[in-house]
């Protein structure tokens, strides 16, 4: 089945009604309808989960009965290893469909395949899809099963976007008031609209960096008209990244870009790479944040990566601790008992 970008409607069509506090969660499509009270409960729930991480058996049987279900039609290692992983560390039962194996190479519709999982008696399903609106359309037609986003198109990550919040919270204070610069293909980056929109909820200060041809402001103008204010764009890097905070660098799309946005990948890295003399432009110990996968080289050197400063390897078990808190919450009556 061929499923077109989706309609702003279509996007805020499960909306409201959902919430941790008070109403269970049932799916997680986006993080417009994240509350403060929401964060704060995801975040205590997933400062737990990181102990039972340290634990020597990292086991508990909270979600034992519950079947997850992945369901992956685009490439992925962190996102699908690690709900993967929370599943089972949480005593789930966790099934990864083959997208190459399954009945949709005979034509079933991505709707239908779903829905044969819900009949199946799947409890959630993590969905990635290339195409923007996909969960958000899957959650209108399903009875039971829930599903959780892990990346629709260009559109949104909210995972991944949680992980970061997370991850840059163990170290920084948002009171105090951060600016993060945010490089490189913010148009075809999930990852940067999910982490515009939850850290202009937390008050921060946005500057996007990159290349004109993969900023369009207009963009951001009519999806975020209310907090324009919080968002800036720099084309000069150098610039960009005085009194930054934290660095996040996307890795370029090149799976969804047209041709001929840029000149060449030496000349991107010339202008745009994150390398060692330019993050001393940042403030001291400024954070430097990257999705995954890196291209070592190009948006960013190995030195960086690799740094001091460089959370990488952090966003990636938090990501972890992040999903685990996120199948809890969803997939136990509230409000929730003790974890064990
Ligand atoms: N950050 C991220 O989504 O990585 P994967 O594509 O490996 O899941």
């Amino acid at each position: 089945m061929h499923i077109p970008n989706a309609t702003i409607n279509d996007l805020t069509a499960e909306k409201n009604s959902l919430a941790f506090e008070g109403n269970q969660r049932r799916h997680l499509l986006d993080l417009d309808d994240f509350s403060p009270e929401d964060l704060d409960l995801l975040f205590d729930t997933t400062h737990a989960m990181r102990e039972i991480l340290d634990r020597e058996i990292k086991k508990a049987p909270t979600l034992r009965g519950k079947s997850v279900v992945t369901v992956f039609y685009e490439p992925s290692t962190r996102t699908r290893v690690s709900f993967e992983q929370a599943a089972k560390i949480l005593s789930a039962d966790v099934i990864n469909l083959s997208v190459e194996a399954s009945s949709i190479t005979k034509g079933e519709s991505l709707l239908e395949t779903i829905q044969t999982l819900e009949a199946l008696k799947a409890d959630l399903v993590v969905l990635r899809h290339p195409h923007a609106g996909a969960p958000h359309l899957l959650a209108q037609h399903l009875q039971k099963v829930s599903i959780i986003n892990a990346g629709d198109g260009s559109h949104a990550h909210p995972t991944q976007a949680l992980s970061d919040l997370y991850t840059i919270r163990q170290r920084l204070d948002f009171s105090q008031g951060i600016k993060v610069v945010i490089i490189g293909d913010v148009a075809h980056s999930r990852v940067a609209k999910s982490n515009m929109q939850i850290l202009s909820m937390m008050g921060a200060r946005i500057t996007l960096c990159g290349p004109p041809t993969l900023i369009p402001l207009e963009l951001f103008q009519s999806k975020y008209p209310n907090q324009p204010n919080n968002v800036e764009i720099e084309t000069n890097l150098d610039q960009a990244l005085e009194k930054a905070d934290v660095v996040m660098v996307l890795r370029l799309q090149h799976e969804r870009q047209q041709s001929g946005l840029l000149p060449s990948l030496r000349e991107y890295a010339r202008l745009y790479q994150l390398n060692e003399e330019r993050l001393k432009l940042a403030k001291p110990n400024a954070l430097v944040l990257h999705p995954g996968p890196v291209n070592e080289g190009i948006e960013i050197s190995p030195e960086v990566t690799h740094g001091t400063q460089s959370m990488v390897q952090q966003q990636i078990t938090n990501g972890l601790a992040i999903r685990m808190a996120l199948l809890y919450l969803m997939l136990t009556p509230y409000p929730q008992a003790n974890l064990i």
